[in-house]
């Protein structure tokens, strides 16, 4: 995502003075695979005060971007943090006063806002195609191969991504804020683990040396060119491997999840999160005072009958409009090569506000961390007694 393209189309415009990675391998692959020249660090603190950044881009494991967001500020420099910005609400509180304090800026990268799909949708809302909001209701489904992926890696840990909740639907909260505009006030949800971490009879310790390997549906070659250089071959350094068991019962976080969030002016949101589906994609509709918007984005992985994609708005006239966006060529339809450009180029223009600073990265995790409060407690989350009024 983005040592490749900064040392190649953006050379002019940006260099990486450096990498840090617990794993030292992967920080060595990394410099090796962008021509050997980017120094590899052992440590991060040592990094920063050796080559002396503008900025720092944090792509850890979730439950450390707080650490290195914190240290980027403190050190003086902007943070680019992946999303989501950090997994609960104390570390999230931490990250805003950090920034405040040092007059530095941090900046989350919500990919997802810049896929042609989801600015037509945004154009619409600010358009006021549907006038004011009323309610939204909005189903995201991950298939078994995308969904299943985040049951054999550190994410299956709540400590460590805080679940689907913050470090999936991150994304997805964000888009809503983004759409209409408005600011989370209280939450209640319920999760449950149906599918995956239950006793199967192709349980086995990880992929690798499982003797189901012929017939589980959830095999994948660790050894294989997708995984080897990054994973299999830094396994030594750390013993971290990626190919954990789907149904080991140490994943504690949900598959299942539904929410509904009240938001400011009595909009409302109800939410689901299914990570065990046989397709893959999203059902978004928002109902306003003028009409309703409509959108569906899906796709089978073999079975092209099952493929929706467009937009439809119906107004009170009883008219449809409807409109179908082909997405680019490029990582997540083409939406990493736009906000790559808008980091690296910061002249270029960004009239639909697609790259996010902590404000939004904090509104949109929080839902799922009341979300995660949410379930633990059975009670309804208000989202002031996590964060103060931003
Ligand atoms: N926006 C998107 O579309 C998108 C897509 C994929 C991943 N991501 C984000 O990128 C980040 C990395 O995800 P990934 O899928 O590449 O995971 P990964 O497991 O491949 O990489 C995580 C890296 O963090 C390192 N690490 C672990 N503990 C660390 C620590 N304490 N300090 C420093 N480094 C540490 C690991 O060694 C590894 O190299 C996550 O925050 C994830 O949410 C975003």
């Amino acid at each position: 995502m983005y040592a490749l393209p900064i040392t190649e189309k953006y050379a002019a415009e940006a260099a990486i003075l450096g990498v840090y990675d617990t794993n030292v391998k992967r920080s060595e692959l990394l410099s090796r695979k962008t021509g050997g020249k980017i120094p590899v660090f052992n440590d991060f603190h040592r990094m920063l005060a050796e080559v002396k950044p503008d900025a720092v881009i944090v792509t850890s494991v979730d439950r450390y971007h707080h650490e290195y967001i914190i240290a980027a500020l403190e050190a003086g420099c902007d943070a680019i943090s992946e999303k989501p910005m950090t997994i609960d609400a104390e570390k999230c509180r931490a990250i805003l006063e950090a920034e405040k304090k040092s007059g530095k800026r941090v900046i989350v990268t919500f990919n997802a806002r810049c896929s042609p799909f989801a600015t037509k949708i945004k154009e619409l809302m600010r358009a006021g195609t549907i006038g004011q909001v009323y309610s939204v209701h909005f189903e995201w489904f991950l298939d078994t191969v995308h969904g299943a992926d985040y049951f054999r890696r550190w994410h299956r840990r709540l400590e460590n991504s805080g679940g689907l909740l913050v470090h999936k639907a991150t994304h997805h909260f964000d888009l809503v804020n983004w759409f209409i505009e408005k600011d989370p006030v209280s939450v209640y949800a319920t999760g449950s683990r149906r599918f995956y971490g239950q006793p199967s009879e192709m349980s086995g310790p990880r992929c690798h040396t499982c003797r189901h390997k012929e017939a589980c549906g959830y095999y994948i070659d660790i050894t294989s060119d997708a995984y080897r250089s990054l994973y299999y071959d830094c396994e030594d350094v750390d013993g971290y491997y990626r190919d954990g068991c789907v149904f080991d019962p140490e994943i504690d976080i949900c598959d299942t999840m539904t929410l509904h969030v009240q938001y400011e002016d009595q909009v409302s949101m109800a939410y689901s999160l299914t990570a065990h589906s046989p397709h893959e994609g999203y059902r978004l509709v928002i109902n306003g005072e003028q009409g309703r918007l409509e959108a569906e984005a899906f796709a089978h992985k073999h079975n092209a009958a099952v493929t929706s994609r467009e937009i439809k708005v119906l107004n009170r006239e009883n008219e449809v409009a409807t409109y179908r966006v082909p997405s680019l060529s490029g990582g997540h339809g083409g939406a990493d090569d736009i906000l790559m450009r808008l980091l690296m180029r910061e002249q270029t223009a960004d009239p639909h506000q697609y790259v996010a600073g902590s404000r939004a990265g904090a509104m949109s995790l929080i839902i799922g961390a009341a979300a995660n409060a949410s379930i633990a407690s059975g009670q309804i989350v208000q989202v002031k007694d996590l964060l103060p009024p931003l």
